[in-house]
């Protein structure tokens, strides 16, 4: 399978549930371009809005629970939504909104990406939010997609180090209630390669890839998650599904140093494919 004979069908739509990015880098923002660059129709409802750059999050004012089901009603009662991919939720009333609306509308694909914390270490979900996550989201997820920090967070471990701890937290990641998990492994950045474990029920498949010498690596969990999205609503096999999705973000991340976007960790170059 290549990226360049993916696309089969008229843009199925994806939506994004997430935190609006005002740098462009993240949540929504790269929701809207992975899901673009990689052949669905994107569409979005805003949990919440972060003043942010690339230096970090100076500011966050979640939306209530009432907007975000009012955002959700107008989506689903109207476009024919294919895939979610679900980012920041800040507390446990947001979540339990949302999980109330993905039952209803019961789209056919969930991704979920359990955000937490930002790169530069900002807390974007409330503590005692956790416990709602687990219980009323992951039984609905098709995958979840936990960076190391996040993972070590859901099962109570400490952060790993390298690939044999991250294996050693298979069955309990299994555990947590999702029918798949995606354990990302960007964090470990001593690492020459950047490797993230696929966990089904029967199965661990490793896709590693050589680590890409960047700063630009903002925004690549969210961009990985709604390519995931993108593909499932494609028709795509889940397995299939993340496989492009890794592959788009290694080439997005390759690309990244071409765009010069502010002074911190810029963005992923997620329109590649237009500017060779
Ligand atoms: N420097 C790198 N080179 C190659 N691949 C990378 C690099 N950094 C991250 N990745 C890949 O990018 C994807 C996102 O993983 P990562 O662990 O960075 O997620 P994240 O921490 O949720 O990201 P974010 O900071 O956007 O929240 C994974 O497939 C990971 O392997
Ligand atoms: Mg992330």
């Amino acid at each position: 399978m290549s990226l360049t004979t993916q696309i089969n069908t008229p843009s199925p739509i994806v939506l994004s549930i997430a935190g609006s990015d005002s740098g462009g880098g993240a949540g929504i923002q790269a929701d809207i371009k992975a899901i673009s660059a990689t052949g669905g129709y994107a569409c979005s409802v805003v949990t919440a809005l972060t003043a942010q750059n690339t230096q970090g999050v100076s500011g966050i004012f979640p939306i209530s629970g009432e907007f975000i089901e009012q955002q959700l009603d107008a989506v689903f009662t109207d476009l024919n939504v294919v895939a979610v991919k679900i980012g920041m939720l800040s507390d446990s009333g947001i979540i339990r909104a949302v999980a109330s609306k993905i039952k209803q509308y019961a789209p056919k694909y969930l991704v979920l990406d359990p955000v937490m914390v930002t790169r530069n270490g900002d807390l974007l979900l409330e503590d005692s939010a956790i416990e709602t996550l687990k219980s009323e989201l992951f039984p609905l997820a098709d995958v979840i997609t936990p960076n190391l920090p996040e993972a070590a967070a859901l099962i109570e471990s400490d952060i790993p180090n390298d690939e044999n701890v991250m294996n050693s937290m298979v069955d309990k990641l299994r555990g947590l209630g999702a029918k798949n998990v995606l354990l990302k492994g960007g964090f470990l950045q001593h690492e020459s390669n950047s490797t993230d474990l696929f966990i089904t029920e029967h199965q661990v498949i490793r896709l590693s890839t050589p680590r890409i010498i960047t700063k630009n690596t903002h925004g690549t969990g969210c961009s990985l998650s709604s390519a995931i999205a993108s593909y499932l609503a494609q028709g795509f096999q889940l397995g299939e599904a993340v496989s492009l999705a890794k592959q788009y973000i290694t080439e997005a991340l390759k690309q990244a140093d071409k765009l010069q976007i502010g002074q911190g960790h810029g963005p992923v170059n997620h329109f590649f494919a237009l500017h060779k």
